[in-house]
């Protein structure tokens, strides 16, 4: 499921009284200016970390050079309006609501707008390693591929991670390395590998066909 608008979002949402709470997750694409300017994240970190406290709304919020990732959790009646004021603001669009459900309680547990820039740029493999195991998998962060159990799976770790220090808990060390199989096959199919086989496919194909003119 797929909202793209603020009134789909309100039709989906229809049965559920204003109470009831909400976890709710987006992706939007960053706009060019926006992608410009350094202090885009803390000044919408800044201000929603008061209005969520203020209106008893959880989350955390993460990006890359390309997407904003947000989920949220609060009650119907706390998220909608907030929502209105998401899609209508000009920092990102495309915005994508890819998971919406109700819940029994809160899953991240104090009211921090976490938040982590997951562009693959400021992280090298060695450095993930040492710090952040566990966000190898979410790398390189392509969020509109993964399945819905992926995308949990994400934002547990989320849960544990410490964005002060940008690393886990000591006991979080272990966490099972788990990949998606959706994730999987589009690595392979964005792979510099496989364009460069296929590249030289193509071209012992087109010899072979040349050669083959050239003897008939
Ligand atoms: C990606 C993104 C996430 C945002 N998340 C929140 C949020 O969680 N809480 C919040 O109050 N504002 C958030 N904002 C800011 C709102 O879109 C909006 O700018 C803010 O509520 C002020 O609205 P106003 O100018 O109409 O008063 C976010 C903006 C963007 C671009």
């Amino acid at each position: 499921m797929i909202i793209a608008s603020y009134n789909h979002l309100t039709q989906a949402l229809s049965d559920f009284e204003d109470d009831a709470l909400i976890r709710l997750v987006y992706v939007s694409n960053i706009n060019k200016k926006s992608k410009l300017d350094p202090s885009l994240f803390e000044h919408i970190r800044s201000h929603a970390e008061d209005y969520n406290r203020q209106n008893n709304i959880k989350g955390m919020l993460c990006n890359n050079q390309k997407y904003f990732l947000q989920c949220l959790e609060g009650t119907k009646g706390a998220l909608l309006p907030l929502m209105d004021r998401i899609f209508k603001d000009k920092r990102h669009k495309k915005l994508r609501v890819i998971l919406l459900k109700p819940i029994d309680s809160y899953s991240f547990d104090d009211w921090r707008m976490r938040s982590l820039n997951l562009d693959n740029r400021l992280w090298s493999k060695d450095s993930l390693q040492a710090q952040s195991p566990e966000l190898i998998k979410f790398l390189p962060f392509k969020p509109l591929k993964w399945s819905e159990w992926f995308l949990e799976h994400f934002l547990e770790t989320m849960q544990k991670f410490d964005d002060v220090d940008q690393s886990y808990e000591a006991q979080q060390k272990s966490y099972n390395v788990v990949q998606d199989p959706n994730t999987q096959v589009a690595l392979l199919l964005d792979s510099n590998l496989l364009h460069a086989f296929l590249l030289v496919l193509v071209v012992t194909v087109l010899l072979a066909v040349l050669k083959m003119n050239a003897i008939i």
